[in-house]
């Protein structure tokens, strides 16, 4: 599928799960589930499955076609890109926004390290006439083939761009006409390493640029599988108390937990990364703040 698989290292691994969501007693790679875990595959009681299936089965009202690999080839992933090579720290070109999409004043919702994509088509596919979506993906295969789905799905209100985040964030969200009402930081690469950890794509850089682009009122959704990411993006954006509240504070529907990690996903679709780390019987951990007016 395309996936941007990690294996989380021993020692960063939870040692316990927030309602595992499934029965862990399997081979890896090859699980029965309880269909009352995942509501949107209609699985019978204790039916084998894989994770990439869970994948397929949960966008399957997206239709996808497989012909991009069909005419292009399979699009295979290796770990984790270093989006501080040089060649990577070019600007991304600016769009013309009224030719990639049909309204371009409409509300925007920006992705960070979009993946596969299907995420935000599923969203884009959704809010045909009132938001638009944008992608940020720092690998061209997966623009490529995500831009593919988009023209054959004739969406006019989503648009991927071959970009690193870090560098062209900034700049292409204050070129967009409409406000910028929702960013998310789903499952970013990891980067485990200590000496790797300048890698992340959430920075102090980045969380300004996110800040000062947001509308009053604008949303930053950052979720993780793993414990130590997810709290260092927490970080980031806890310390921005001034400018950002968590939305529990003003929305009694967005329940935490004891540790202010919210308890739903708020936005009706897992990630594709999300999918793969709860099969795998990870905890998600997510974080909602909501710029002030
Ligand atoms: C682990 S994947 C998660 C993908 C998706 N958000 C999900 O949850 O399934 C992280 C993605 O971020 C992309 N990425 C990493 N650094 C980036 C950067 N600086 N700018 C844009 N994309 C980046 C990677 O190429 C990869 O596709």
């Amino acid at each position: 599928m395309g996936c941007i698989s990690y294996a989380i290292p021993r020692f960063l691994r939870p040692t316990t799960t927030l309602s595992p969501p499934l029965k862990l007693s399997f081979p890896l790679r090859h699980r029965t589930v309880s269909a009352a875990v995942y509501p949107a595959s209609p699985l019978s009681e204790k039916e084998e499955i894989r994770s990439p299936e869970l994948v397929a089965r949960e966008y399957a009202d997206l239709n996808l076609s497989d012909k991009f690999s069909q005419e292009v080839g399979h699009v295979r992933i290796r770990q984790h890109v270093n989006p501080l090579r040089s060649s990577l720290m070019v600007p991304a070109e600016m769009p013309d926004w009224n030719a990639v999409y049909k309204d371009a004043t409409l509300p925007l919702m920006v992705d960070i390290g979009s993946g596969s994509g299907r995420f935000l088509i599923w969203l884009a596919k959704r809010n045909p006439d009132s938001r638009n979506y944008l992608g940020l993906e720092i690998r061209p295969k997966l623009v490529k083939r995500a831009e593919y789905w988009v023209n054959e799905l004739a969406l006019k209100n989503i648009h991927f761009i071959y970009a690193n985040a870090t560098v062209s964030f900034k700049q292409l969200v204050s070129t967009y006409s409409g406000p910028l009402i929702l960013v998310s930081i789903l499952c970013p690469d990891p980067h485990f390493k200590k000496k790797h950890h300048k890698r992340r794509v959430v920075q102090k850089h980045l969380v300004d640029s996110i800040i000062d682009g947001l509308a009053s009122g604008g949303q930053i959704f950052i979720q993780s599988d793993v414990l130590e990411v997810a709290l260092d993006m927490r970080n980031y954006f806890d310390t921005e108390s001034d400018k950002l509240v968590h939305i529990d504070n003003i929305d009694p529907n967005m329940l935490c937990d004891n540790e202010g990690w919210l308890l739903k996903n708020p936005m009706g679709i897992r990630t594709e990364r999300e999918i793969h780390a709860e099969f795998e019987g990870a905890r998600i951990y997510r974080r909602m703040y909501q710029k002030m007016r």
